[in-house]
């Protein structure tokens, strides 16, 4: 049985990989929860998500082509509209009415394209994240897409215990033994949005990361704070920042502001696509200073990559094989279990049966 849970809005591109409707290109093609997907605009713009996967012998729909507001199979021919149905079958004065391919929800925000791969009729707007800073003209970044060989919930592991910025970012977003030593304040959230879990951490007086320094920062200790919450399916929203350490909070001299959104789309059981951008303010873009800290994230979440990625095949050795259990998995274990619950929800399942994660150490 898969790892994920079905009724919840998937990112499936940036905005920006989708073409306009006039664009006469190769069709956009992304898996996700282990089903194909295209992915084109509508003559107004808006995108449209179709199963990639045409209803006849199976081609990918991508292979095919765009013909006004259709898409034609490139294999025998088939045409679709965008509502999935076919139009037109060469040789048959008219189609079959089973010849249809799905077409899924989709949701725009914040140059961030959902896709609800469950029943389109729960598909709720009020479970979007609040993606602002990926929009908003005060907040700059480069946007960032990575693909993983790993489960998703590896990723969300990493994602929810900062601990490891110490050891596998030391040379760029971590570089002090005390983030991991600092222990997170961990709450749930409830909603009235998609469930999750908040995770707080301040770091005080810590020698100032090279990831700060390629902002342009001078002093040598900083006071860090990681404000963050983790929401299903698998987002990050997170509030960081530095100031020089011992400085007065409301002192905004020197004093770095971030904000951050990450999310994971499992792609299948064993891949991931994982989109991201980490913002900084400022009234003006700076596009040699977005470049720079562009280039470091980057070079941190290879470090993540590398990381997970080893860790997944060390597990696919042996799967039976149990963890440890720590306190620093406090809150990936919480959101584990919220994972368990709503999987256990779609299945009809008894909630109050999923066990709740324990910590033993
Ligand atoms: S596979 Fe698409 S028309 Fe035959
Ligand atoms: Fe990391």
């Amino acid at each position: 049985m898969p790892s994920w849970i079905r009724d919840c809005w998937y990112v499936i591109a940036w905005d920006h990989e989708i073409a306009p409707a006039s664009d006469t290109g190769p069709l956009f093609s992304r898996t996700v929860l282990g089903e194909p997907i295209v992915v084109l605009r509508a003559a107004d713009g808006t995108p449209v998500a179709l199963e990639d996967r045409c209803c006849h012998r199976h081609a990918p729909l991508s292979r095919g082509r765009r013909e006004g507001d259709s898409v034609r199979c490139g294999y025998h021919g088939l045409r679709f509209d965008l509502d999935g149905r076919c139009v037109e079958a060469p040789g048959m004065e008219r189609p079959p009415a089973r010849a249809q391919v799905r077409r899924y929800p989709v949701a725009v925000r914040n140059g961030w394209v959902f896709v609800w791969p469950g029943d389109p009729a729960r598909a709720d707007p009020a479970w979007l994240p609040d993606n602002f800073s990926c929009a908003q003209l005060q907040w700059h970044h480069r946007p960032g897409y990575l693909h993983y060989d790993a489960n998703w919930l590896l990723i969300c592991d990493n994602l929810l215990d900062f601990s490891h910025l110490s050891y596998v970012h030391e040379r760029t977003l971590g570089g002090s033994v005390a983030i991991a030593q600092a222990r997170p304040e961990i709450d749930p959230i409830d909603g009235p949005g998609a469930p999750g879990i908040r995770v707080r951490r301040f770091v005080p007086d810590i020698d100032t990361p090279p990831y700060y320094r390629a902002m342009g920062v001078t002093v040598p200790r900083v006071d860090r704070w990681f404000d963050y919450d983790f929401v299903l399916p698998g987002t990050l929203l997170m509030a960081s920042g530095g100031r020089p350490a011992g400085q007065a909070p409301d002192d905004p001299r020197d004093t770095v502001r971030l904000h951050s959104c990450q999310t994971l789309t499992p792609e299948t059981e064993h891949t991931t696509h994982y989109f991201f951008q980490q913002s900084h303010r400022g009234d003006v873009a700076d596009p040699a200073l977005v470049d720079g800290m562009f280039r470091v994230l980057t070079a941190a979440f290879e470090e993540d990559r590398q990381m997970i990625t080893a860790q997944a095949r060390t597990i696919a050795l042996d799967p039976t094989r149990r963890m440890l259990p720590l306190h620093i998995d406090a809150a990936l274990l919480r959101f584990r279990d919220l994972v368990a619950q709503a999987r256990a929800r779609e299945a009809g399942a008894d909630t109050a049966a999923v066990p709740a994660a324990r910590v033993v150490a």
